[in-house]
């Protein structure tokens, strides 16, 4: 018996949504550090390459697969191909939805312990970076704190996706997402109006050529999956909930550039603060949580200024959040009829779980490695790494080869019938995209992560 679906209730509801479900963790925490440890504007532009060229093809067909089956990522793969071997690349997904949320809630975490440590005017006890990146290793080795922070922001996303589509995602995402941008742009005014912000604008925006290696634009690709939350059926999961009325290539393009936008504007902010105040962009991981605090404890305004900035950062993950926590509950609720309330529950208190090792690997675990990870870069690794762009792979496989365009495209023009009038030639090049340039490069991704993967077997056989 076909339970009645629910639905966004409006384009806009869905827009803001999916840039939630984009706009995250990866745009402030990750995209900042992997630009600076990367040579800054060499990065920027092949990441913004790989957008363009990967990303938002293999974004349309992923909503294109939701929108027209209205179901879960397992769901959806066996009712276009009536294949297991299909619904298990659907199972993939959910697995690393699974797998994402259980280590992105503990930095979201993090996050909102630091709105309390910025409250509490602590970055001015710690005013450079090797005290602050000492307070930074007290505060993830505290096992209550980094435990307690995990559950509460599991807690946030749970309530949300327990509310439903419209009354929870929809509702949050659009008090959050504007609310995002203003702190955003406020951010970076402040960046931007510091002396020696100049420097920092250069470093985002002057490549150097020398820099880009191979290694720069496999890094690029990836993020670029992380950062649209491609891969994962995330954005299927979110397009099922779609009307046939809305355009899919014109949403798509709009949650690219949102996402690609606040990314530069994070970006933006976070560069001209640190040059001004003399310090290194390339910290890796630690830039947001150990660097920036520095930051703030030397700019006018600065306590007021780390409040907000922490803030954004935990709105942007928790809109994030809720959309990985969707993907392993519209599977549930579609394949095994739970209720949504249940779900919602149940599989936050198993996430939770699956994370608890990956906390302690940054306190009581510390010294446990498998394969030289530990047990949160390991999650990281095989989600971020391999389940992300092999799921890449599948979704322009399938789209392009198996489900086919002779039904793919009367699929897409619906609701898009004047986009495909009037712009023949974007049409063309995404088949075009989709078919050959995607999967060639994200199966070169790929290999490039078993590579890595091979290396490190390499050390420890
Ligand atoms: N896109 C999110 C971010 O940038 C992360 C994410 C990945 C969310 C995959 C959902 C699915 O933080």
């Amino acid at each position: 018996m076909q339970q009645s679906r629910e639905t966004w209730g409006s384009k806009a509801g869905f827009i803001l949504a999916a840039a939630g479900s984009a706009i995250g963790l990866g745009n402030i925490w990750k995209f900042p550090y992997i630009a600076g440890e990367n040579g800054g504007a060499s990065f920027v532009l092949i990441y913004l390459i790989c957008i363009a060229v990967i990303g938002l093809p293999v974004l349309i067909a992923e909503i294109l697969i939701g929108r027209t089956t209205q179901r879960n990522p397992v769901g959806a793969f066996y009712k276009l191909s009536n294949s297991k071997f299909w619904a298990a690349v659907g199972g993939m997904g959910v697995v690393a939805g699974f797998l994402i949320l259980s280590f992105y809630a503990i930095i979201a975490g993090w996050s909102i312990g630091y709105i309390i440590e910025a409250i509490n005017g602590n970055f001015f006890n710690f005013p450079e970076p090797a005290s602050s990146a000492e307070h930074f290793q007290n505060l993830v080795g505290n096992i209550p704190w980094i435990m307690g922070y995990f559950a509460f922001f599991m807690i946030l996303t749970m309530v949300i996706v327990f509310s439903g589509i419209q009354k929870g995602i929809e509702r949050a995402s659009k008090i959050m997402m504007p609310l995002l941008f203003i702190l955003l742009i406020i951010l970076m005014i402040r960046g931007l109006t510091l002396d020696g912000a100049s420097q920092g604008l250069d470093f985002l925006w002057n490549p150097d050529w020398s820099k880009i290696t191979a290694n720069t634009i496999l890094l690029a690709l990836g993020h670029a999956f992380f950062t649209l939350s491609l891969g994962m059926g995330a954005m299927l999961t979110y397009g099922s909930y779609m009307s046939e009325k809305d355009s899919i290539p014109v949403a798509a393009l709009q949650i690219v550039i949102l996402d690609t936008l606040i990314a530069l504007i994070a970006g933006t902010a976070i560069f001209t603060s640190v040059f001004a105040v003399g310090l290194a962009p390339d910290a890796g991981p630690g830039l947001i949580f150990q660097t920036l605090p520095v930051v703030f404890s030397k700019m006018p305004g600065g306590y007021f200024f780390s409040i907000l900035f922490f803030i954004s950062l935990t709105i942007a993950a928790l809109t994030s959040s809720i959309s990985l926590l969707e993907v392993v509950v519209s599977f549930f609720v579609d394949e095994l009829k739970w209720k949504r309330h249940t779900a919602a529950i149940v599989i936050s208190v198993f996430i939770f779980a699956l994370g608890v090792p990956s906390a302690l690997s940054f306190n009581l675990l510390n010294d446990i490695k498998i394969f030289g990870f530990d047990f949160f870069e390991l999650a990281d690794f095989i989600a971020s790494n391999i389940l992300l762009p092999l799921g890449g792979l599948f979704i322009a496989v399938f789209v392009a080869w198996i489900w086919g365009y002779d039904k793919v495209i009367p699929n897409l023009r619906k609701g898009a019938e004047n986009f495909f009038d009037n712009y023949p030639l974007l049409s063309s090049l995404w088949k075009i995209f989709l078919k050959y340039l995607s999967p060639v490069l994200i199966f070169l991704v790929f290999l490039y992560s078993i590579g890595l993967l091979e290396k490190i077997f390499n050390v420890f056989s």
